[in-house]
């Protein structure tokens, strides 16, 4: 069974899958942590993002590998355990950026068909119902309004002892919306076949239940 999980940016889609492989005790993958892994490599070494030839001969020298410890997805640069470090907020609108290069999409998602190819998973992303597995069996489009998202941001954050703004994180939130949506190569957009989810007013529990009666009833 493979479920593809798209959308915006602070939609919870990370908190939902989680909840939805232990309870169907299948694999997830975050797609977005890859995206993250590489946008950090390619800060830590100065390669912009200007240069896509420089981009490409790099990136099998992220020796990104994805883990998992504990039932917990792991993120490695190399023996370099980044799970932590791809979670800063700067970290999130180079990976926005980074995303738009096709030779890194090409990249990785040559990688996640792979761990699909093989396990009965769901993974979560913005093109998993449109590009990666496009005959998924499952599609859920999840979103909430940009202020809803922002708020939950700022919760997160705090939780980590990060104080940001909320006017700086709706912003953000809204940069990235529209960077993701109108990049040139597998956009942010709902698959045709995907049902959508507007979180806005629903609690993490509730689109968890909803999206699992929709799998066990089908
Ligand atoms: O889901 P996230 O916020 O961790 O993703 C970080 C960035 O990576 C996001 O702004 C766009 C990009 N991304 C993507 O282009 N395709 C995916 N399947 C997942 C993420």
């Amino acid at each position: 069974m493979r479920i593809a999980l798209d959308g915006p940016a602070g939609a919870g889609k990370s908190t939902v899958a989680k909840a939805i492989a232990k309870e169907l005790d299948i694999l997830y993958l975050d797609t977005g942590a890859m995206y993250r892994a590489v946008a950090l490599y390619m800060l830590e070494h100065d390669i912009p993002l200007e240069d896509e030839d420089a981009v490409r001969a790099a990136l099998p020298q992220t020796r990104l590998r994805v883990a998992y410890e504990n039932g917990a997805q792991a993120v490695y640069l190399g023996e370099r355990n980044v799970s932590t470090a791809i979670r800063e907020n700067h970290v999130s609108a180079a990976a926005s950026a980074y995303s738009a290069l096709p030779c890194v999409r090409e990249f990785l998602v040559a990688m996640q068909r792979q761990t699909a190819q093989k396990n009965d998973c769901i993974l979560d992303g913005r093109d998993i119902g449109t590009c990666v597995l496009p005959d998924a069996e499952f599609k859920f489009y999840l979103t909430a309004d940009a202020s809803a998202r922002a708020k939950r941001r700022q919760k997160d954050l705090e939780a980590k002892g990060q104080s940001v703004p909320f006017e700086q994180l709706l912003e953000e939130i809204r940069k990235r919306d529209y960077d993701d949506s109108h990049r040139a190569v597998s956009p942010l957009k709902q698959a045709e076949d995907a049902v959508l989810v507007d979180s806005t007013h629903m609690t993490a529990d509730e689109v968890i239940a909803w999206i699992l009666s929709r799998i066990k009833g089908a």
